[in-house]
Order: structure tokens, then sequence, then C-alpha cells
């Protein structure tokens, strides 16, 4: 069975940049969207035009510069982010203008003091009026994640209404459960009048750490476009990660859905962002953390040396990563310091791995990792050096 496209739809510059700190400049941001085009995602949504002249200027420049993927830019509602965002999409090959308003009854209530009425009429005009621009217009229900389905239901038909082609159904503060969030794209599938018109996007926050699952029950529920980040980057505690969503699809071929993700350049393009950015990953950031194919227990490590899969779902090379990374400390057993001894032209017997395995010991007691080079010197002061490299 042929599998079903699986949208990225790619917000680093975007949602990712909103974080602070993490400025870039439009040179910068053109060198990570060459980068997104080239490891093929589906949108890349390049800024928020009305924002700032900065912001206008980068979206018209990566208009001009993108090859592959459409390029979106965010509004509100509103007339003139609308205009001003279609007049920075002009040079682009395929442009898409991302509107919208909030949904929930806190959005309705507490930031735009109207009604649910008041907002249906507006989240319509905005579609039609960016409809009269582009041809692709994204339609976001912000905190949709707390939005009631039945009212959410009804917002989506205005939407696709006025002409919306793709319904994003963000949970803005990252309220949702997995569960919750299926239901919620389910819903939308079963009771959206004209539903088939448009697809649905989810676009998820990772304030209760769930971004990358509810991600992944929307897509099993019917959404066909993720919208996510390099390294999780975002507001607050982040976005999906698109590494993360990428590769669980890959490691999962029976829910048949792939992306057009060039997988091995996921470690180049997260390193790119975390220098460009200037925010280092955490070690143990799935896919793409130092640590994420790292062993360092003696039993793991045994395990790998025989059989990389004993510890490892993914190949490191699939993500771009050399090779998985034999890390030694003084929780290493035998194969391992064998394993890396032998890396460095050390081909040791029972008997010398015996006695070296010792002063190993000793000497990793006092220190966080063994390198190559205190390999080197263990072997060089014991006693059965000669021996060692006159065999
Ligand atoms: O999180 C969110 O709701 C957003 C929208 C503006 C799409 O980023
Ligand atoms: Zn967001």
């Amino acid at each position: 069975m042929s599998k079903e496209h699986v949208q990225i739809f790619d917000t680093t510059l975007r949602d990712g940049e909103q974080v602070p700190g993490c400025k870039l400049n439009t040179t910068q941001k053109l060198i990570i969207a060459k980068k997104l085009d080239h490891l093929g995602v589906d949108v890349i949504e390049a800024g928020f035009p009305v924002s700032s002249p900065g912001d206008f200027e980068s979206v018209e420049a990566i208009s001009k510069l993108v090859k592959n993927a459409t390029v979106c830019g965010l509004t509100r509602a509103v007339e003139n982010d609308i205009k001003v965002a279609a007049e920075a999409l002009k040079y682009a090959k395929r442009p898409r203008i991302h509107t919208g308003i909030g949904t929930s009854d806190s959005h309705i209530k507490f930031k735009f003091n109207s009604t649910r009425e008041q907002v249906l009429v507006r989240a319509y005009e905005a579609v039609k009026y960016a409809k009269s621009f582009v041809e692709e217009v994204e339609f976001y229900a912000e905190d949709a994640g707390r939005t009631d389905n039945e009212y959410l239901a009804r917002v989506c038909e205005m939407a696709i209404k006025a002409g919306a082609t793709v319904l994003n159904i963000p949970d803005t503060t990252g309220y949702c459960l997995p569960s919750e969030y299926g239901a919620k794209i389910k819903y939308l599938k079963e009771n959206v009048k004209g539903i088939e018109k448009a697809i649905l996007s989810c676009h998820c926050h990772n304030d209760l750490g769930l971004a990358t699952a509810n991600s992944i029950e929307g897509v099993i529920n019917g959404a066909r476009q993720i919208e996510c980040t390099i390294n999780g980057i975002g507001e607050r505690a982040g976005n999906t990660a698109l590494e993360e969503v990428v590769m669980i699809l890959k490691q999962h071929p029976y829910l048949n859905l792939d992306t057009n993700i060039k997988t091995p350049e996921l470690y180049g393009i997260s390193q790119l962002v975390s220098e460009q950015m200037g925010v280092y990953t955490q070690p143990n950031k799935a896919i793409v953390g130092s640590n994420a194919f790292a062993h360092s227990s003696g039993i793991h490590q045994d395990g790998v040396i025989k059989n990389r899969e004993t510890y490892e779902i993914i190949d490191p090379k699939d993500v771009g990563i050399t090779e998985s990374a034999i890390v030694l400390t003084a929780r290493s057993g035998r194969a391992a310091l064998a394993y890396r001894a032998k890396n460095i032209g050390y081909e040791l017997t029972k008997l010398q791995l015996d006695e070296i395995y010792a002063s190993f010991l000793n000497f990793a007691d006092n220190k966080k990792e063994v390198d190559d080079s205190d390999i080197h010197r263990i072997i060089e002061t014991s006693n059965l050096y000669q021996q060692i490299i006159s065999a």
C-alpha cells in the first residue's frame, strides 16, 4: 500500500525565532531557509511581515531565494497584516498566507472583548481577503487546544467557505493530552462540512512535553500537515521538533505515512540552527543531542559492540551522525576498552586487557570521561607496553 504524504511545515524562522535571544538577521535566515529547502520541507514559514521592516525584508528575500518549498507569511485577522504579507510574498513561486484568530473562550473574552459570532465573521473575512491575493490560504484557530470542538468545527466551516486550503489546529498553550488532541482532529474530520476541500494541520507547543506525541496523534487521526521547528525551538518550552516527528514516521512504517525529508541532513541542520541562534541543544535531546547515539554503561556498550541494534532503534547514519559513540567512563567494561583501544591501534590479548583494565578503572575513577589520549597514556605507562606494541 502506498504511503500517504504528511506535509512538513517548518516554522523555525517564525515561531522558533520569536524566542528571546534567538533573533536572526536576514542573512542568517537566508542561510537556514536554503538548508530547509534542501532538506525537503514542504512549507517554510518565513516570518510575520507586518511585525517589523526587518521581518518584511526577510520574508521577501526568502521568497526570492526558495526554489521548491511553499513560502508562508503569518498575519492576524487584520486587513493591513494580510495586505503587507501578500506584498512580502509576491516573489514566491508558491506563496501562502497564514491568517487566523483566537477561538477559545478565554481568547475571545480577554484578548478581543468579543463574542463567538463576531469571531466567526472575522475568520471568514480574513480568509476571503487573503484569498484575493494567493491561492494557498491557511487559517489558524489560535488556542484550538482549549476551544470546544463544536464551536471549532463551525469556525473551520467558515474558513473553508471563505476558501481556506489548510486548517491549522494549534495547541497554543501545550495543554492537550495526546488522546484529546487526536480526538479533536478526528471530530473535525467527521463533523466539518466541506473538510475534504482542506487539510488539517497540527501545531503543538511543548509546555507539558507532549508536542511531538500530540502531533503524531494528530496525523494518526487524519491531519496531513505537521508544524514544527528544528530542535523544537519555540515560545516557552518550544514547538514540536521536526527531527522527532520525521523519524517517528520513518521508524514506524506501518503507520503508512511519510515525509519528503532527507533524514541524513537532520544533524547538520540542527547544528546550523543552534549555532546561528546561539541556543545549544541539550545532550539528551532525541535524534540530534550529543548523547543520542552515545553508550556509556558496560552492559549497553557490550551489546552495541556485538550488534548496534541491541540498544539503538535508529542507524545514526540515517540522521547524519557518522557512528555510535562508545564513551569510556568508570562504568565501562572490558569490551568497551578493548574496542576503543583497537580503534587507536592496540590489539589487546585477554591477559593484557585484564591488566590494562585495572589501570583504566583507577584512572577513570578520577576523570569523568576517558579519551583516546588517556588510553594511549594508560597503555604506554603499563609494564606490558613493549609486549603490546611488539605483537
Ligand atoms: O501557537 C500558535 O497558536 C501559533 C499561531 C499563531 C499559529 O503560533
Ligand atoms: Zn505557535
